[in-house]
C-alpha cells in the first residue's frame, strides 16, 4: 500500500462542506485524507486502507488513542480518557467527529 499517495487538490478542499481534511502520522509515515464529516475519524482512516490501531470501536478500550496536534474534534462518548488526557490533546479516533475543517493527528507521539 502506498501511504504517501497524494490526494488531488479538490479531494482535500475544505470548501467541500461535507468533508474535513486529516493529516495523520502513523509509524513514521504522514498521509493526508479526506474525512466525511458524518463518520467517525477511525472509519475514515480505515476506509482509506490505513491499518490504524483499534479494538472496541465504542470509546471503551483506548486502543485507538492518538494525539490531536491541530484542529478540533468532538468525542461522541469517552469512557477512557481523563480530563488530564484531554488537556494533553489525546483523542479516541473511534468516537471523534470533526468540528474544524482541518485536523492533524499523530499516533506516534503521545
Ligand atoms: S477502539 Fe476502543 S476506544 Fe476506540
Amino acid at each position: 500500500m502506498d501511504f504517501n499517495k497524494e490526494l488531488k487538490t479538490d479531494e482535500t478542499d475544505p470548501k467541500q462542506k461535507d468533508f474535513a481534511v486529516i493529516t495523520l502520522t502513523l509509524k513514521g509515515i504522514t498521509t493526508r485524507l479526506r474525512w466525511d464529516k458524518q463518520m467517525p475519524l477511525l472509519d475514515a482512516i480505515l476506509n482509506a486502507g490505513i491499518a490504524a490501531p483499534h479494538s472496541c470501536c465504542r470509546g471503551n478500550c483506548g486502543t485507538c488513542v492518538c494525539k490531536l496536534e491541530e484542529g478540533e474534534v468532538r468525542l461522541k462518548r469517552n469512557f477512557v480518557l481523563s480530563e488530564a488526557h484531554l488537556q494533553q490533546g489525546l483523542i479516541l479516533t473511534c468516537v471523534a467527529v470533526p468540528i474544524s475543517d482541518f485536523v492533524k493527528i499523530n499516533y506516534d507521539e503521545f
